[in-house]
């Protein structure tokens, strides 16, 4: 009885001491923009917020940022929008507030990823790039007029037949599709590879890709989207207001789904015996506003070691050498960004606001004065 007793009250204990410690962390939970008041002396504009929600983005002056020694200074003309920006602008799924994006408030206050633009001014240990190299790729903070990238980073030379709006659309969506395809999917020639929300950002690159590597692709996507997809060179395009996927009877050997709207077992089920399934989406800024795509993510890996088929989900990473790859494919003509709107700068959250009602025709660009 006594043992009992001191279990209920240490599990009571521990358990009051988990309130105070999180209402502690929430309550302190800060960014640095109130504390930025002097105004800056070498200002920028870039889109930045104190607080989750679309409606405080702000365009503001804040200073431009000096590259140190292994970065590269770049004036940005373009960049893109991803589902990503959405995902820190919401603080959704909740979970990522506590696994240090900041519980009450956004730890970073800058916002942006993808951009391209010209190299400025280079670091002293800087030898890949010169002032004037025209560049692409990806560095937190990319919604400004500067940003300043590690050169040795998610940063490439732009081919000179691309344009600026069309290289900012490639650093998550191209970089995803890549390597989802290549790494995850190990897509080979002639294999059936399906490919649902075909005709999205990551959706379209992962198209061209898996047609480069001699794929029969099959694309997913809305009535209005069909002859898109198909005209990226997919060779059978099934519309989902008309159509289930999960119910036909063809068979594919990988599967890379941008939507998770189907069960694992509805997509286990069109998946050949050693067929893969390519976890990359994890639904809208409305799905699961908790854990987002995590039990999904739990699901793959419980699942994955007890089935032939492979589960797994993919994270992209973003580095020099595939942002290289799809440069050279831009530059030979194998693939091109499609893009759906360009939106100015301050209007950033008119463009967040338009991609997180989850139907953009391929890439959403800024551009940058
Ligand atoms: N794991 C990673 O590393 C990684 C990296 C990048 C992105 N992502 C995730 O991947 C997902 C896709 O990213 P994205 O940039 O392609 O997003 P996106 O551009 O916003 O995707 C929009 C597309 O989804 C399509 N779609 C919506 N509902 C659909 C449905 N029921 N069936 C088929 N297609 C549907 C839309 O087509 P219609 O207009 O025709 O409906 C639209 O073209 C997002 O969840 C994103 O967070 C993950």
């Amino acid at each position: 009885m006594k043992i009992k007793r001191i279990l209920k009250w240490s599990v009571i204990v521990i358990a009051l001491a988990l309130l105070v410690w999180f209402q502690i962390a929430y309550w302190t939970s800060t960014n640095d923009y109130d504390r930025q008041t002097a105004a800056p002396n070498h200002p920028m504009k870039a889109i930045v917020y104190s607080d989750y929600g679309l409606s405080n983005l702000k365009l503001e002056n804040i200073e431009k940022p000096t590259p140190n020694d292994d970065q590269i200074l770049v004036k940005v003309r373009a960049a893109s929008v991803n589902p990503y920006d959405w995902h820190f602008v919401e603080g959704t799924p909740k979970i990522m507030r506590a696994m240090g994006v900041g519980l009450r408030k956004p730890k970073d206050t800058r916002l942006g990823v993808d951009f391209a633009g010209t190299v400025e001014a280079v670091g002293k240990n800087v030898t890949q790039f010169k002032p004037g190299d025209e560049v692409f790729g990806g560095r937190g903070g990319a919604f400004a007029e500067y940003v300043c990238p590690r050169a040795n980073r998610a940063v490439a030379l732009k081919p000179a037949n691309v344009t600026f709006e069309q290289a900012a659309s490639v650093n998550i969506a191209g970089i995803t599709a890549l390597q989802a395809v290549r790494d995850k999917g190990k897509v080979q020639q002639g294999q059936k590879v399906l490919i649902n929300g075909a005709s999205g950002g990551v959706g379209t690159f992962a198209v061209q890709i898996a047609k480069s590597f001699g794929a029969d692709v099959t694309g997913v996507c809305s009535t209005r989207n069909v002859d898109l997809v198909r005209s990226l060179g997919a060779d059978h395009v099934i519309d989902y207001t008309k159509e289930d996927f999960a119910k036909g009877a063809e068979r594919y050997d990988v599967i890379l789904d941008n939507v998770p709207n189907h069960s694992l077992s509805e997509c286990r089920r069109i998946l050949n015996p050693n067929g893969k399934y390519v976890l990359i989406g994890g639904g809208g800024p409305n799905d699961s506003r908790w854990i987002g795509p995590f039990g999904r993510i739990i699901k793959t890996m419980v699942l994955s070691p007890f089935i032939n088929q492979q589960m797994g989900m993919m994270m992209a990473d973003a580095n020099h050498d595939d942002l290289t790859i799809l440069a050279d494919m831009m530059q030979s003509g194998k693939m091109k960004a499609v893009i759906d709107r360009t939106y100015k700068l301050s209007e950033v959250p008119a463009a967040i606001a338009y991609l997180e009602e989850g139907h953009a025709r391929g890439k959403v660009v800024i551009t940058v004065e």
